[in-house]
């Protein structure tokens, strides 16, 4: 097969089949994930889907049952964790309250053979960076939950890791803070070049933080892919389900051809689906996704490809950036969720009418059944 760019990309860290165990949970399972030199990597995944763990493994304060961890190409399963090119910001930033903030930035220089002066140049360097210049005399215990986790930040970089991991590093802020300190994480990724593997369960944070997002499920890594293609061509129903909206239908497949797989559901008819988007193995049943903001009021061109569904506008809600519209489409199905970004013409159907909207077969992702 002929290497592409994308395959010529150094990987800084080299998971190969992790496993890791607690008792009788398995909290990390066969886990194979190639993370390359310089990228903003988010592993993203429900509360207890292991992610912890493993970001635990690549810093060294875990080590796995079974498999290998290599960092910039050596292997590293023994390798203590103060050794690793690696640093950590933990989610309670840890950051020690009887020392300020100087002291805190400047302790794993401390026991070096630098001298206290360019100890203090490093910090003021370090603290520029992280918008907190002049702050080296304050007290920790005198910091916002911001200033505090950009002490944490500060206090991992000046140890120049080849790979900084943080964990939930920005739960704790509130909204707009965290918002404001996503935006600057990843100016200050870009800006200094270190690989950066962040850990959320926040798929906003990962989706627009993120040049590659790991997805993890029961200790599973189910997709690894760019924030866009994550969203637009998930991988797993599981993976469908937890990035945005997707309405379900559940639906038999009668045939199958080369390009395509002709299915029948109860709501949306016969309909043929492109292979290229139809996912997971080969069984009789399948689940048709498609995403809210994929239907139309307004029949778009498209010829063939173009499908509708009638149905009843039972309920109008406005969120902000669009309005969710849920669609009672009778038969035995739930409801159909259909989103649009307002127009300022405000000419929407009104909730109690009888509509019909429409979507293209190229919207439809399909999954089968497990
Ligand atoms: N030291 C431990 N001892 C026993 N079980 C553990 C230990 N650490 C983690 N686990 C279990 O392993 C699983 C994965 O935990 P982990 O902390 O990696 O999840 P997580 O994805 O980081 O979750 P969260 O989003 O809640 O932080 C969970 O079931 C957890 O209870
Ligand atoms: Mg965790």
């Amino acid at each position: 097969m002929k290497a592409t760019n994308e395959d010529l990309v150094h990987a800084i860290v080299s998971l190969n089949n992790i496993k890791k165990s607690f008792n009788d949970i398995v909290a990390v399972n066969d886990v194979s994930v190639q993370i390359r030199e310089g990228e903003f990597f988010s592993l993203l995944g429900p509360s207890g889907c292991g992610k912890t763990t493993l970001l635990r493994i690549i810093a060294g304060f875990e080590s796995p049952e079974t498999g290998d961890i290599l960092i910039n190409d050596k292997l590293v399963n023994s390798t203590p964790p103060n050794i690793r090119p690696t640093n950590m910001v933990f989610q309670n930033y840890a950051i020690f309250p009887h020392l300020n903030v100087q002291e805190n930035v400047g302790y794993g220089l401390q026991n070096t053979k630098l001298t206290s002066k360019s100890i203090k140049n490093k910090v003021d360097e370090i603290l520029d960076m992280v918008g907190l210049g002049g702050f080296n005399f304050r007290s920790s215990s005198a910091l916002s939950g911001g200033q505090k986790q950009r002490v944490a930040l500060a206090r991992a970089l000046i140890l120049k890791p080849r790979v900084l991991l943080l964990d939930e590093p920005l739960s704790a802020l509130d909204k707009n803070l965290r918002e404001q300190m996503q935006f600057e994480l990843r100016q200050l990724q870009k800006s200094i070049g270190i690989t950066f593997i962040l850990v959320t369960h926040d798929q906003t944070e990962a989706l627009t933080m993120s040049d590659r997002i790991g997805v993890m499920f029961d200790g599973i890594v189910d997709q690894v892919a760019t924030p866009e293609d994550i969203y637009t061509k998930p991988a797993t129903k599981r993976v469908a389900s937890f990035i945005g909206n997707m309405n379900f239908f559940r639906s038999n497949i009668l045939s199958s051809t080369a390009e395509s797989v002709r299915v029948e559901s109860d709501l949306l008819g016969v309909l043929d689906i492109d292979k290229v988007n139809i996912f997971g193995g080969s069984k009789a049943k399948v689940s048709i996704g498609i995403r809210p903001e994929k239907f139309k009021f307004k029949k778009p061109n498209g010829g063939k490809k173009v499908k509708s569904l009638a149905g009843k506008l039972i309920q109008k809600t406005f969120l902000g950036e669009n309005l969710l519209f849920s669609l009672d489409v009778g038969k035995k199905a739930n409801k159909v969720y259909i989103s649009l970004t307002p127009s300022g013409e405000g000419a929407y159907p009104k909730v109690g009418e009888n509509v019909t909207v429409y979507y293209s077969l190229n919207d439809l992702l399909a999954y089968f059944e497990v």
